[in-house]
């Protein structure tokens, strides 16, 4: 037995020292210089940020932690989420369209018959997630005709378990809101909500809501807690919304109008959300746009968490892909309004027609919103002539809000080419360039703007994501090569931060049950949510963005794809510290040695943090969301020099401080 034990302890030890060679490879080290105090720009604090877009359930179903799906039967198919389960014995309910209430102008109408419950049944967005001990805070907007009745709840799990109960309250009168609670005694995670009336006589009822007691910050009609906190936990520098495809609608009618958006949420008229009908193989016939989350939430939203605010606003064509319905020129003049009166509405004076509706809202103070975007992925001689008109009136007005021209939907190519030529004729701040391609795409164009005109317009890379290989699981194109990707192609970003100013990862937000698009950032279902690798590159460029990009060379040139190899570095000024980022794509291990220029000597522990997988095409799931996490080691460091190992199929991130 002793025998067998030391036999067993040779055998580990042989194992442990192979797998040791295996890392180190022998490689001779590659000698990088970075020179510390030899900056090459500044970094934006707004460098890396968020792209928001209600798509894949973002906002109705996901961000917005509302329950009850068409809670005021606006709908074009009025009882859509709703169920009456076999109760007409005991009454009868009628939608009605009330046309001369304008906005949101049905209600249903319930005559109950005195002979039982009648039971209204809501399944929420691909079922309610219910949590064990949260409380459940119900609205409904209720008025009693004649006779006399109450309304009480149960919510059930999937196998018709009670769940929670809220005690009834009585309905007298005219329309009021009724305020009805419970407290879960199990977690679900597609439950349904039934609404139980008892009585007899006419009912009507409006606006039935259900929201949990905890959202973001606490907020009546708030967000989910869980997701608004991965976005913070991003640290993200702006927060652009409210997309996307989403800014130009299917056609014009269908289109984002921000004013339809703001003030008491029973006014934000309901629209169909573009993603319903835009991919048939999706078609998602529930995707419509309550605006519950709507643009003074996406303001507060940014203020938050610290983000600039960036919206992208129609400039008068929709989606080129679907109508390419434009509106003519001379009558563009209400869209520009709308952007006049955004900027009001934002910054201006509680004293201002707009600034007052923030006010009212709750909201005094300025959003301080800098950023705006004129269109969203367009293209063409129509678009820069519409943009044109909304620069000559913007700029005049508002010269201090920097504006954001479109490069249309592709990384190159005639409409690509066409937009940078057409806007040498403008004063655009930013252009906004898109690229969703492959792995193989980022990794070969990480010098993409090493050779961009410094004296040209900034670049806001808007969206971008790898695409690769899928299966039949949503989270699965979200692979760690895609991640890996995007890491090397953002050290290209990092070394350009003097053109490229800001950058965004798209889409953000994804129902796994619920999706139109895919990779995302975040997928969730209706209680959990979880970080993909690529949300694990985000997070990592965020919360390592220092102040000032260093040059860091190899044989006097940046590091970007010799040998799958890739590194850029910045320092941050204030706290001095030096943080370099290191993708190492290829199938060794490869060692680093860094001849650290202008700096008195390093001080105390190096962090090094690493993501990596040996499965190129491993991803994370809501039931294993661990496949590809960061894990952080420290090692003590001193003099001028560093040396690190770096495994193959990595991405590291090494934080130091210095004097
Ligand atoms: O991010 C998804 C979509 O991709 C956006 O709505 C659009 O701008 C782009 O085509």
């Amino acid at each position: 037995m002793k025998q067998l034990k030391s036999v067993k302890l040779f055998v580990g030890l042989l194992l442990l020292c192979f797998s040791g060679m295996a890392q180190t490879g022998g490689s001779v080290p590659r000698k990088v210089t970075i020179t510390v105090n030899k900056p090459t720009t500044t970094i934006s604090p707004a460098m890396w940020g968020i792209f928001f877009e209600d798509i894949n359930f973002g906002a109705d179903g996901g961000l917005y932690a509302e329950l009850i799906k068409n809670g005021s039967f606006e709908f074009p198919m009025p009882m859509m989420g709703w169920r009456d389960p076999d109760t007409e014995a005991q009454g009868v309910m009628l939608i009605v369209n009330q046309a001369a209430h304008g906005i949101n102008p049905r209600y249903a109408q319930l005559k109950l018959k005195g002979t039982g419950d009648y039971v209204l049944l809501n399944d929420g967005f691909r079922g309610i997630g219910i949590q064990k001990d949260e409380t459940y805070l119900f609205s409904i907007m209720a008025k009693q005709l004649s006779g006399q009745s109450n309304i009480r709840l149960e919510m059930v799990n999937a196998k018709g378990t009670v769940i929670g109960k809220a005690e009834p309250v009585s309905v007298s009168g005219d329309w009021k809101k009724y305020n009805l609670s419970f407290t879960a005694s199990d977690t679900a995670q597609k439950g349904k909500l039934r609404i139980i009336f008892n009585g007899q006589g006419e009912l009507h009822m409006d606006r039935l809501s259900l929201f949990p007691q905890h959202t973001w910050k606490n907020r009546p009609n708030g967000l989910r807690n869980d997701l608004v906190q991965k976005l913070a936990d991003l640290k993200p520098g702006f927060l652009r919304f409210p997309g996307g495809c989403i800014v130009e609608g299917r056609d014009l009618t269908n289109r984002y109008q921000w004013k339809t958006t703001v003030g008491a949420s029973e006014d934000r008229k309901l629209i169909m959300n573009r993603w319903n009908v835009e991919f048939p193989h999706k078609n998602a016939p529930d995707y419509y746009q309550s605006f519950g989350l709507g643009f003074y939430e996406y303001f507060q939203l940014a203020e938050d968490l610290g983000a600039a605010p960036l919206p992208i606003l129609n400039c008068g064509m929709a989606c080129q892909f679907n109508s390419s319905e434009v509106v003519s020129l001379p009558e563009l003049d209400p869209y520009i309004q709308d952007a006049l009166d955004l900027i009001e509405f934002a910054n201006g004076e509680v004293s201002t027609k707009w600034g007052k509706l923030r006010a009212d809202m709750g909201h005094p103070a300025p959003f301080n919103l800098r950023l705006l975007g004129v269109g969203n992925e367009q293209w063409d001689e129509q678009y820069v002539e519409r943009y044109a008109l909304f620069e000559k009136i913007l700029k005049m007005r508002y010269p201090e809000v920097k504006l954001i021209a479109a490069a249309g939907p592709f990384a190159e190519g005639a409409y690509f080419d066409y937009a940078w030529k057409a806007f040498q004729s403008y004063k655009p701040d930013f252009i906004d360039e898109h690229y969703y391609k492959g792995p193989d795409w980022f990794f070969k164009n990480a010098a993409r703007y090493d050779n961009y005109d410094r004296k040209g317009f900034k670049v806001f890379a808007g969206e971008y994501a790898g695409h690769g290989k899928d299966n039949a699981q949503p989270e699965s194109k979200n692979s760690w090569v895609s991640a890996m990707s995007e890491a090397a192609f953002m050290t290209g970003l990092e070394r350009n931060a003097d053109v490229v100013q800001m950058c965004s990862y798209a889409p953000l937000l994804a129902h796994v049950d619920a999706w139109q698009w895919r990779p995302d950032l975040i997928w969730f279902d209706n209680l959990r949510s979880i970080a993909t690798p690529n949300y694990y590159v985000q997070q990592l460029y965020g919360t390592n963005k220092g102040t000032h990009s260093v040059p860091a060379l190899l044989d006097g040139k940046a590091l970007s794809g010799k040998d799958s190899l890739y590194a850029s570095a910045v320092i941050d000024s204030v706290t001095k510290e030096l943080i370099i980022k290191l993708v190492n794509a290829g199938e060794k291990t490869e060692s680093f040695e860094f001849s650290l220029a202008g700096i008195k000597a390093l001080k105390g522990e190096m962090t090094i943090t690493t993501l990596r997988n040996e499965e190129l095409l491993s991803y994370n799931t809501l039931d294993k969301p661990q496949a590809v996490q960061p894990v952080t080691t420290t090692v003590a460091v001193k003099g001028k020099k560093l040396t690190h190992t770096v495994s193959h199929r990595s991405f590291v991130v090494l934080r130091v401080k210095f004097q």
